[in-house]
């Protein structure tokens, strides 16, 4: 058992559950309720609704909320090194060890061996295939180092597209950050893009990082350190997923 008091009406206040999951105060939680924002199995939430976590679909602005016991969400700043798998038969260390072992999780997408910086790891399979899915869109930005210093039409080429041997690029935002370093975002997530399309253009990258997955980032994370994300953070990582699937973009809600 979990010490949680579930009364005789049924259920758990839903301000207490959504306040133990990172919605800050009670107070603050009765107040995105009395605002309409929040349902259970559909339907608009009454101040004073009780809530079985283990049967009730709770939704914060149509965003699911992870109330059930056993979710986790973990932001890693990978360092150098270190395989984006669960295990390696070269027995390389592993992102998974970096994180507690129980309950299992496993990463979302994955960055290559070399590659350094922000990595989500769940154990929260819905979410994890939403934003890892490409179609989907999400944000990724990284800061890279490269070999040289690109011209403006080699910046123009990644801004635009660059033709991959899988097919042309999406268009990326490039900025310069300074000569030979440059900040990239892409929302595409395939294999080796970035080094592939700065190879593309005759710049290789010599160190690679990502600094923020849709609406996460954090300076303050050091390498090889990891931290659990705040209700907060999983319900703006799932928005972004949300907002970018097709469904979505057609005006419909997805599912
Ligand atoms: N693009 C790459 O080339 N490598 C990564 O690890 C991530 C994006």
């Amino acid at each position: 058992m979990t010490g949680r008091s579930v009364d005789e009406a049924g259920g758990e206040r839903l301000q207490k559950v959504l306040a133990r999951v990172g919605f800050g105060s009670r107070r603050a939680c009765e107040e995105l309720i009395a605002d309409g924002r929040v349902t259970v199995n559909g339907e608009v939430a009454q101040l004073g609704r009780r809530v079985d976590i283990a049967q009730d679909r709770v939704e914060v602005d149509t965003v699911p909320v992870g109330v059930m016991p056993g979710l986790v969400y973990y932001l890693l700043n990978k360092p150098a090194g270190v395989v984006t798998t669960a295990s390696d038969p070269d027995g390389r260390p592993t992102v998974v060890e970096l994180v507690p072992s129980v309950p299992r999780v496993f990463p979302v997408g994955r960055l290559d061996v070399a590659t350094e910086g922000l990595l989500v790891l769940t154990n929260d399979g819905e979410l994890a295939q939403a934003v890892a899915h490409p179609s989907h869109g999400v944000e990724k930005e990284y800061l890279a180092e490269l070999r040289g210093n690109p011209s403006p039409a080699g910046i123009r080429s990644l801004r635009e597209g660059v033709m991959l041997e899988d097919g042309l690029t999406s268009p990326a935002k490039v900025s310069v950050v300074s000569p030979g370093v440059i900040r990239i975002t892409i929302h595409e997530g395939r294999n080796r893009q970035v080094r592939r399309m700065c190879e593309a253009i005759g710049h290789p990258v010599v160190r690679l990082v990502r600094t923020r997955i849709g609406p996460l980032s954090d300076r303050s994370l050091r390498p090889g350190s990891f931290r659990p994300l705040e209700a907060a953070e999983v319900l703006a990582l799932a928005r972004a997923a949300r907002a970018h699937t097709p469904s979505a973009r057609g005006g419909r809600r997805a599912k």
